[in-house]
């Protein structure tokens, strides 16, 4: 790794240090965000910058950098890296408040804010010819979802049973409904209709969910937001999960029964062709 980014400095990874009364510490009183990098060019920056800001607005803190200072930092940071592609870490938490307290209002804070780069796994490791299992589990977070909160420990319990079970990714359910993966965005095709959730209080707004939508519209593929229940997730064609990191996933085994013909689908393999191709876009600079 090259410099990190903290409060207005770049530095060594090792240099880089926050006092153990920042509030992101004590409370997970922070958000952040996670932007893939390809070929030095940052995906979706506005998007992500967006949705950094809808966080931000939602927890009452305010934003420490405008749209241009937060581009040139993380663009700097891409640059440092040399890897070709890259997976960009930032994080904004409330700042260090002097006494332990809940509340936040006794004293304006300066935010924390960190940043740092890190290769990105080419996606050719992930499986994406054979797909991936996953779980369902009871969703038992909060029910402000569509803030990207820091404090993450039943996103983070969730996996970890999901990895104890022998699969790759937990299916949240809440009342009934598939909401979306622990650290993921879900879609499930019935009869050539490609589903995802509508966007609420009770799911991340994934920016690779919203372009996949947008590809969908694009190229003029049947699909439609709609709330899945557990019941037509378990009878679904097709299974995939979507994330910065993790791209475009085909689930080919739930809870221990096979998706579909336990196969990536024809529908997969078509939307993930186009998410590709928009990806080159980016790397040749003429998407975003
Ligand atoms: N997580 N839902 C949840 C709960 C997530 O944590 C994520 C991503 C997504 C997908 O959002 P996007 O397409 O914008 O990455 C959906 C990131 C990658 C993480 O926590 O590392």
């Amino acid at each position: 790794m090259g410099q990190v980014y903290l409060n207005g400095e770049f530095m060594p990874l090792e240099q880089a240090c926050v006092p153990v009364m920042d509030r992101g510490f004590l409370f997970g009183d922070g958000v952040y965000e996670v932007i893939p990098a390809y070929g030095g060019r940052l995906f979706r920056l506005p998007h992500h910058l967006h949705r950094l800001h809808n966080s931000l607005t939602a927890v009452r803190i305010p934003n420490p950098l405008t749209e241009t200072e937060w581009r040139e930092v993380l663009t700097q940071l891409v640059r440092w890296n040399k890897s070709e592609d890259q997976s960009v870490y930032l994080q904004v938490t409330r700042g260090v408040q002097q006494k332990r307290d809940h509340a936040f209002s006794g004293q304006p804070l300066k935010p924390t804010v960190f940043a740092m780069s890190n290769p990105l796994q080419a996606p050719a490791t992930v499986p994406l010819t054979t797909g991936i299992k996953a779980v369902s589990l009871d969703d038992v977070r909060w029910q402000h979802c569509n803030i990207k909160a820091i404090t993450l420990l039943p996103n983070v319990l969730s996996r970890q049973e999901a990895i104890d079970k022998g699969a790759a990714e937990a299916i949240l359910i809440r009342n009934g409904y598939a909401i979306e993966g622990a650290a993921s965005n879900l879609f499930i095709v019935r009869q050539g209709m490609i589903i995802t959730p509508p966007n609420s209080h009770l799911l991340l707004p994934g920016i690779t969910r919203d372009l996949l939508v947008e590809l969908a519209a694009t190229h003029a593929r049947p699909y439609r937001t709609a709330d899945i229940t557990l019941e037509e997730l378990r009878q679904a064609d097709e299974i995939w999960l979507t994330s910065s990191t993790r791209e475009l996933l085909p689930v080919v085994e739930l809870d221990g029964k096979p998706v579909g013909n336990g196969q990536p689908g024809p529908i997969y393999r078509d939307m993930h062709r186009l998410y590709r191709d928009y990806k080159d876009r980016v790397r040749a600079g003429e998407a975003d």
